[in-house]
């Protein structure tokens, strides 16, 4: 008895890395998985077969599997995806948004392209598949079927929520993920849908690409003991989320890096000055931001 018997999923950008491990563990779990990948460059450039991969993989397992290699930005190709859920398993309840692209660079050296093509993969390749999968189940649900068994599962990074170094492009994206999560997940409460979102981790090529980190990128599938890089250490809380056990989880941030779970805190109230229905002067607040707002001495804040 598998956490998803019967369950039908997609997994974007599954052809390697983190995506790879979440379909194999959704399949291991008895989810049947349509594998997405347009086999792309780390750059988005190019495509390919690398569905294939992972595909090859979960039938050797046992498992079932086919493969989609369409663009998650292209809105018809999205479409596609979907359908092709449900006229190959006959259902959908599981839609993965983990495709990705980094093109690192300082904001002085960022070029217009490079700012562009991240923040399209990332999060118009999570709106894409996440409208016509709501779409879909939108349309059930108005039927009279129950569509309670619909999990969505995004993907952000510890870089999204904190900033990072050289990653605008792909930190702002990020965090539009995180924010794109609670909204979506307002919007389909009332079908018994949930939606979250995932922060991993992994050696995979993106993590690689890091300068200095001395990283060598590997597959989920070749690491056969615990290994803290292995990029599938976030995919039982993903298998966890789409399962039924989790119907009540959504909106939620959490973190799977090694083998530690964080659940992230929103953006949150921190401490407030008011003055009693008046306008504040500008020159006055020197004073009250660093002592009552920062707690701390002009006038470094964060650095
Ligand atoms: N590796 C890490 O440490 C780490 C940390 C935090 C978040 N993430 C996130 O995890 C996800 C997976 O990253 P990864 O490290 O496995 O990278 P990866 O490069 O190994 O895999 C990404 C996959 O997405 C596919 N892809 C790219 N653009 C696509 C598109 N338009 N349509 C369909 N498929 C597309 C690629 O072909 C590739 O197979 C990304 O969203 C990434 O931002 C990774």
């Amino acid at each position: 008895m598998g956490l998803l018997d019967g369950k039908v999923a997609i997994v974007t950008g599954a052809g390697h890395g983190i995506g790879r491990g979440h379909a194999l563990e959704l399949a291991k779990e008895g989810a049947k998985v349509v594998v997405n990948d347009l086999g792309t460059s780390l750059r988005g450039e190019g495509s390919g077969k690398d569905a294939d991969l992972t595909v090859d993989l979960i039938r050797e397992r046992g498992g079932e599997a086919v493969a989609n290699y369409g663009d998650v930005t292209d809105y018809e190709a999205g479409r596609a995806l979907i359908a092709q859920a449900v006229e190959e398993f006959g259902r959908l309840d599981i839609l993965v948004n983990n495709a990705g692209i980094a093109r690192d660079a300082t904001i002085w050296n960022m070029t217009e392209e490079d700012w562009d093509s991240v923040i399209k993969v990332h999060l118009k390749g999570t709106f894409v598949p996440t409208h016509h999968a709501v779409k879909h189940w939108r349309q059930l649900h108005q039927q009279g079927e129950d569509v309670s068994s619909g999990r969505i599962i995004n993907t952000t990074s510890g870089a999204g929520l904190t900033g990072n170094f050289g990653q605008a492009n792909y930190t702002a994206a990020k965090a539009g993920i995180a924010a794109f999560t609670q909204t979506v997940s307002l919007e389909v409460f009332k079908m018994g849908i949930t939606v979250n979102c995932i922060g991993p981790a992994g050696a995979t090529r993106m993590a690689a690409s890091i300068p200095g980190a001395g990283i060598q990128a590997r597959e989920p599938d070749e690491f056969d003991e615990w290994d803290p890089m292995d990029p599938s250490l976030s995919s039982p809380l993903v298998a966890w989320l789409a399962s039924d056990k989790a119907a009540h989880v959504t909106g939620q941030v959490i973190r799977a890096v090694k083998d530690e779970i964080v659940h992230m805190i929103p953006w949150s109230n921190g401490n407030s000055i008011r003055k009693s229905g008046q306008r504040w002067e500008a020159s006055e607040l020197t004073a009250l931001m660093n002592a009552d707002i920062f707690k701390c001495r002009a006038p470094g804040l964060r650095y």
